[in-house]
């Protein structure tokens, strides 16, 4: 009898790892497009079919354009005679490679009702077993050019994994009826531990080095001058929020910067996003549907700008990405609650050169305007963060499970 491989899936081996362990790239590909089925099966044809705000996309278009990274990224460039699923495709799932071709507009996927939910789980079958094929059959020269396609192909599913959450989330909110994504949902136990990591400052280093994966916007590794710092141990949580709501902290604009009190005042902000309060108690949209507003918990859904007023109302800071990831290791909830705000602008790291190709704009073309979040949260996939990770979204997106921990120089 053979022994039972008990390694997890995933991550699959290094791409440097030599000879490439074919049987662990098919069953690492294999499970990671299985946890996208897996987080889409609770959801109706009609709850996939539905964008919700432009940034949001529908489920059914998570699903294809996933399934379209690989096409067009991996098959159409490897596979000699590949047969397209859907020709149609490359226009309808493109998101944003300009390089790669036209695409349909962001704003509008939630017009495309055809194709049906069947036909993108035809296109799913249909690139995996044409990407399982590849791995299995390639020759060996050039499985490791392979393997790293089929590498950031993973990560980019994990990325969309965590949006299929966060985008239903969003819609169902708007739904005068509430639904749970899963009545059985809950937060991850979390004991945050109070104090403060203290790093002493002086010349430090950030960004990733060594051979796991990483995105090309980790990368290169860096000195950064650090101030002495202290950052709190636990993010801070829906209590202390509402201590800031009870002191008129949405009204001061003395604790708002320019920009975020505009948006605050215009999109009617008066808590975080999908709280909702009947006669004074709070509660609050959550993937179980509508739940009571847990003190304890971690806040979560605030906008940089939110972000940045409470810690001037705390009289703290946010702190730097670097200063972040220099204490990473000594951080609660590090990673698994929540996408933590930073005061760093999202930019190129020295020396910063985007990967060739179309897939040079994957993460590289976005660098201004926005803001970095560093951890992870509940809705990312298991091992898809690290230390050295740089989420990004503008300062005054809320959607997705963001939220903080606060800082102090000199203490
Ligand atoms: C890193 C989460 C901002 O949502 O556009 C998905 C992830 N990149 N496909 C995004 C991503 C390409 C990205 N974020
Ligand atoms: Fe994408």
């Amino acid at each position: 009898a053979q022994a039972l491989d008990t390694r997890p899936a995933f991550p699959p081996p290094s791409i440097h790892a030599r000879p490439v362990d074919r049987g662990a790239w098919i069953a690492a590909f294999r499970h990671v497009r299985d946890e996208t089925e897996s987080r889409a099966a609770p959801l109706s044809p009609e709850d996939q079919q539905i964008q919700s705000m432009p940034d949001a996309s529908p489920t059914k278009w998570h699903r294809a354009h996933t399934t379209w990274f690989f096409e067009q990224f991996l098959l159409k460039e490897r596979v000699p005679g590949y047969t397209v699923f859907d020709e149609r495709f490359f226009y309808l799932f493109n998101s944003y490679y300009v390089q790669a071709g036209p695409r349909a507009p962001r704003i509008s996927r939630g017009l495309v009702t055809r194709p049906t939910c069947d036909e993108v789980a035809a296109y799913r079958a249909h690139v995996d077993r044409a990407v399982a094929e590849l791995i299995a059959g390639a020759p060996e020269g050039q499985l490791p050019e392979i393997a790293a396609i089929v590498e950031i192909g993973l990560h980019h599913e994990q990325q969309h994994q965590e949006l299929m959450l966060t985008d239903i989330l969003h819609a169902f909110a708007q739904n005068p009826l509430l639904p749970a994504y899963d009545e059985g949902w809950r937060w991850p136990a979390l004991s945050q531990r109070p104090g403060q990591v203290a790093l002493a400052g002086g010349v430090g280093q950030m960004g990733h080095a060594g051979e796991g994966f990483h995105f090309d916007n980790e990368e290169p590794r860096h000195d950064v001058l650090l101030r002495p710092v202290t950052l709190d141990r636990a993010l801070v949580t829906n209590g202390e929020w509402l201590e800031f709501m009870q002191d008129g902290g949405y009204a001061r604009p003395e604790l708002w910067l320019s920009d975020g009190f505009v948006a605050a005042q215009t999109e009617g902000w008066e808590a975080p996003g999908y709280w909702r309060s009947q006669d004074g108690v709070w509660s609050s949209m959550t993937l179980a549907g509508l739940r009571p507003v847990d003190p304890s918990l971690p806040v979560t859904h605030v906008s940089y700008y939110e972000a940045d007023a409470f810690a001037r109302w705390a009289g703290r800071d946010l702190p730097t990405e670097a200063e972040w990831e220099a204490a990473s290791d000594s951080l609660d909830a590090g990673f698994g609650h929540v996408w933590q705000w930073t005061r760093s602008a999202y930019g190129a790291y020295p020396g910063y050169r985007p990967l060739p190709g179309a897939l040079g704009e994957y993460n590289g073309k976005f660098m201004v305007s926005q803001f970095v979040l560093r951890g992870s949260s509940v809705a990312t996939p298991h091992g898809h963060s690290r230390p050295t990770y740089r989420n990004f979204f503008y300062p005054h997106q809320r959607w997705q499970f963001t939220g903080l921990r606060l800082s102090q120089y000199g203490a």
